[in-house]
């Protein structure tokens, strides 16, 4: 049920991570008062912890963990309980050795760092049910306990997929279920072609070690198998800890940048949507464009932090609407980290700039990742709020001055719905991963470059779900990339009163993974009349300008336009780009900058949204009455336009690089 949002106060607060196991116990009583003095309030424990609280078969020994929960509490902080399940012990790998998960080519992914588990085997199950039902009965009332953490980033290392028997055998379930029939199935897939009929539902196997690529409706039934696993897994533990810790919300901390799953699907069982923020570390990954890459190198793209947090916003809130929705940080980049290509430091302001865009977001904690750097073990050069001689390191100085500015600010809003939704969905994700086409055809990259452009033109934006409710009281909706679109959706599209700017590629397939229907854009023709009848992907060499600026990229497609709907833009080679009818427009290829800021410029306005386009570098978040600009840039910005003389809260302009301020927006 999604509401109106209010904008109701609720106070930000600063978190960390801690492993009370890696350290003496003399050590835990300094460590938390440490913690009290930054300003740090919610503390996360215990995630990886399963070979000290079961350090044999059914000896559960949890006596230190009392003792450093109470340590925590003495001192006032509030615990974020993880449930060890990323980590299974040897003991426990050893008593059912076909409890891991096998990689594409079918090879075991052994003991020895984490994530070593595949989400469908029974056995393994069982003992995560055994081990958080243990947990929850003990902890579960504790004064002390702000929330619980399921597991710990389901998906990382690459580890939804599994291609072991344990997931054949649920797959075949799946798709027994969802066919009911193998000749319904056979349809489906259109397994006429190459001759990969089946008889039963025994006969099919997983999309891997085939000679040339599998079918591509086998391999998107095989994700949407994957990421339900994930969800029933989930699951299991939740309902565990819902039954023995009523009232103690439950989180996961999702990752940046990854889609091997459903995340609002997982997010149905979830009170908190979290995610694990490392700005710098994600740079590499977040753009091919490497003038961006040298700018930005100390601080992270300036708009990809701002993209996870809209997306987790709304994660945040399918289980509990708007107004009640719940997110935070969990974990936050506090220095260099140990798994990027390259490893730059956090460059002055950094480290409290990304805690200020994420409480501007409406994020309740945001948690540095993690409290002391290690000096053994896999992530020994993995900065921390404390060196490895426990003298406090820079980023524990940025907590001391974040907290006592919480005191300036007040409690920051949640923010209220934005008039600008952006539709961002996963199976789309999958299935142009599976048949990109072109090389270098990447959903996220599609509907990051709107994400950018509506951001440049100053706009706070959701990233939402394609779901109905997700969809309604808004001005403008674009929609990239959908490569089905339900029925349900183009239905409230339909009826919705918002400018929408669909394309490329939107609707172009069946849910099965068929072409769709009488040519693409499929069901999306009853919104707009028009067909597709040809695309074509280009390789970087090449673009295709358009008439009056900007172009297309990798990807264009060859627009026929129906009764009544005119051609709103022309490539210069003469082919029709943008069609438009009324209120909704179809954007026939993937936009370079310049055109994704233009078009997007222009929708704004037909839209009636009040926009106009940033300084480089930096970038606003409305929340409630508090507008926060954020500078990203290497240099002072004059920002006063935006300030319009108003008293700031916070920071002071001229806006210097990484710096931020905000002012109340009503009022004066
Ligand atoms: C996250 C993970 C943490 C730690 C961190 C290092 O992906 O959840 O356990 O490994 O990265 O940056």
């Amino acid at each position: 049920m999604i509401t109106k949002s209010v904008d109701q106060p609720r106070r930000q607060t600063l978190g960390v991570c801690y492993y009370p196991e890696h350290w003496p116990e003399e050590r835990w009583e300094i460590d938390a008062r440490m913690m009290a003095d930054a300003g740090i309030s919610h503390v996360r424990i215990g995630e990886f912890a399963w070979s000290r609280l079961e350090p044999d078969p059914g000896q559960l020994t949890f006596d230190w963990m009392d003792r450093a929960i109470e340590t925590l509490h003495r001192h006032g902080l509030r615990v974020v309980l993880g449930t060890p399940t990323a980590t299974p012990p040897k003991w426990l790998v050893d008593s059912m050795p076909d409890m891991v998960a096998l990689d594409r080519e079918g090879r075991p992914r052994g003991f020895g760092s984490r994530r070593h588990y595949c989400f469908s085997h029974r056995g393994y199950q069982k003992e995560c049910a055994r081990i958080v039902t243990a947990l929850a009965r003990r902890y579960g009332q504790h004064a002390a306990l702000a929330a619980w953490q399921t597991d710990n980033e389901y998906g990382c290392h690459d580890t939804v997929l599994s291609y072991s028997d344990a997931a054949r055998t649920a797959f075949r379930d799946w798709l027994g279920q969802k066919y009911q029939s193998p000749d319904r199935l056979n349809r489906a897939w259109g397994n006429v072609f190459w001759s990969m009929e089946y008889r039963s539902f025994e006969e099919v196997d997983l999309p891997n070690l085939t000679v040339t690529e599998p079918n591509p409706s086998h391999l998107l039934d095989f994700h949407r198998f994957s990421s339900d696993q994930v969800c029933a897994f989930n699951k299991i533990q939740t309902d565990i800890i819902r039954a023995h810790s009523p009232g103690v919300p439950i989180a996961h901390n999702f990752m940046g940048r990854f889609l091997d799953f459903d995340h609002f699907a997982v997010s149905e069982e979830l009170d908190i949507a979290s995610w694990d923020s490392y700005p710098i570390g994600f740079l590499d990954r977040d753009t091919h464009n490497e003038e961006n890459k040298k700018r930005y190198l100390g601080v992270g793209d300036p708009d990809n932090q701002a993209f996870h947090h809209d997306l987790y916003r709304a994660c945040g809130q399918v289980r509990n609407g708007d107004a009640e929705g719940r997110w935070w940080v969990m974990e936050q980049q506090p220095g260099p980290v140990n798994w990027a290509p390259w490893n730059p430091a956090p460059w002055p302001g950094a480290v409290r700039l990304w805690a200020w865009e994420a409480f501007a977001a409406g994020a309740e904690v945001v948690s540095y990742f993690r409290w002391r750097q290690p000096s053994f073990a896999q992530e020994q050069m993995h900065e921390a709020l404390l060196l490895p001689n426990a003298e406090p390191n820079e980023a524990y100085e940025a907590c001391c001055r974040i907290s006592k500015e919480f005191r300036a600010i007040g409690a920051v809003a949640s923010p209220t719905r934005s008039d600008v939704a952006l539709v961002f969905d996963y199976e789309s994700a999958w299935a142009w991963k599976i048949q990109p086409q072109g090389r270098d055809f990447d959903y996220f990259d599609l509907v990051f470059r709107f994400y950018r452009a509506l951001r440049r033109n100053g706009i706070s934006i959701d990233v939402v779900p394609p779901r109905v409710e997700a969809i309604a009281d808004r001005k403008l909706i674009v929609v990239p990339g959908l490569f089905a679109g339900s029925e349900s959706i183009v239905e409230a599209l339909g009826k919705s009163d918002a400018t929408i700017l669909l394309g490329p590629r939107t609707g172009s397939r069946s849910d099965d993974f068929q072409i769709a229907e009488g040519l693409p854009p499929g069901r999306f023709r009853s919104l707009i009349d028009m067909k597709i009848r040809r695309v074509e992907s280009l390789p970087p060499i090449v673009d295709v300008p358009l008439q009056n600026g900007g172009s297309f990229d990798g990807w264009r497609e060859f627009l026929v336009p129906g009764e009544g709907v005119e051609v709103a833009r022309t490539s210069k080679d003469g082919h029709a780009a943008q069609l438009r009818s009324g209120r909704v427009s179809y954007l026939g290829g993937r936009p370079n900058d310049e055109l994704a800021l233009t078009i997007v410029g222009e929708m704004l306005a037909q839209a009636g949204v009040d926009a106009a386009p940033l300084p480089e570098g930096v970038r606003i978040r409305d929340n409630g009455n508090i507008r926060f600009v954020i500078n990203y840039g290497n240099e002072a910005a004059d920002v006063s336009a935006l300030v319009a003389g108003r008293d700031l809260l916070i920071g002071q302009q001229p806006l210097a690089a990484r710096e931020v301020l905000a002012f109340e927006t009503l009022g004066s």
